[in-house]
């Protein structure tokens, strides 16, 4: 038997894990948390739309989309996340229903159903709401080249919801494929945001997705543009990581967010429960991190416009 003297403990002068590695993380940690609560955003009633992108499949695209939209929508803002991926992994996360029975993005596409008869509201926020994706939607890549302006269908739907039902931010997943589907993410969108984890081979593939980007500016959409880039399951401990960071960071300065996102096995196991980790563990590493880039991500545009204003 081992015993402690609870004097043990309780004395001032045991410094026992006070200059350890966690306890470090943990005191900044907190510090961090602090500073989240004293910030407030402001909204300016414009709505951004964004897609988040990467044709690569795991490396965080739906957490980013469900995490980021949750975190927003805790600041305030009033969000819409449209779940295209035939998985509807988003749609699990933020807790609404998805089965092949229910009324889903795909009826949006390929039946004309207005976005309004969709939606549904997500337990996460009163301010969240979710289109969420069905099986069916895996044949919508086929059934769409037949379409009327198959290209566009996802954009003409949305420009006519939020004509009645504006929102400050709509955030797209997509499947990780440059398929048709995707295609109606980035004429709907005027921002792509795009995840890298920071592992191995976390830039291959990426010019043949800004090549993407720019064919579609060129061709279907002007407006569309790389705005954000996040990185994702980093771990500090590899030099690997923080080589792929400094290697994205580079090449891509203006769009990298400062907020890094952790590896976390908090992240991973929210969407078991239907949660996302902002109201899952909303105080651990990963939900901080998250909330971090929503501010960012917020930020960034009051600020672009007030360099606008000037
Ligand atoms: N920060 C993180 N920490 C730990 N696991 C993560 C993190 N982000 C994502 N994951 C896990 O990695 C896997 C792939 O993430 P996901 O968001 O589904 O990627 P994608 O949508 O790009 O396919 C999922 O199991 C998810 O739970
Ligand atoms: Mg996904």
């Amino acid at each position: 038997m081992f015993h402690v003297k609870p004097s043990d403990n309780a004395s001032p002068n045991n410094d026992f894990g006070m200059d350890t590695p966690l306890a470090r993380e943990l005191a900044d940690l907190s510090t961090r948390r602090k500073a989240l609560k004293t910030i407030e955003v402001q909204f300016s009633g414009e709505t951004r739309v964004f897609t988040v992108s990467n044709q690569k499949g795991g490396v965080g695209k739906t957490t980013t989309a469900v995490n980021l939209a949750s975190a927003l929508a805790d600041l305030g803002a009033k969000v819409l996340v449209i779940d295209l991926d035939p998985q509807g992994n988003a749609s699990t996360a933020l807790g609404v229903k998805h089965s092949a029975d229910t009324k889903s993005i795909y009826d949006v596409l390929i039946n004309d159903l207005p976005f309004s008869e969709i939606v549904q509201d997500s337990p996460e926020s009163e301010n969240l709401r979710c289109a969420p994706s069905t099986i069916h939607l895996a044949g919508a890549e086929i059934e769409l080249v037949s379409q009327v302006a198959r290209e566009f269908r996802l954009r003409r739907a949305l420009e006519e919801f939020l004509r009645d039902d504006p929102v400050d931010f709509v955030i797209i997943d997509c499947p990780p494929s440059l398929g048709l589907l995707t295609i109606n993410a980035f004429t709907a969108a005027s921002e792509v945001l795009i995840p890298i984890q920071c592992e191995y081979y976390a830039l291959e593939g990426l010019s043949q997705l800004l090549g993407s980007i720019q064919m579609i500016q060129k061709h279907l959409n002007p407006e569309l543009h790389l705005s954000t880039i996040l990185l994702t399951m980093y771990d500090a401990r590899t030099r690997l990581a923080q080589q792929v960071a400094e290697e994205v960071r580079t090449h891509f300065p203006q769009q990298v967010l400062n907020a890094v996102i952790p590896r976390s096995v908090r992240v991973s196991e929210a969407p078991s429960f239907g949660q996302t980790v902002i109201s899952y563990d909303g105080t651990s590493a990963g939900a901080v991190a998250y909330r971090e880039a929503a501010v960012e991500i917020a930020q960034r545009k009051e600020s672009a416009a007030q360099n606008k204003g000037a």
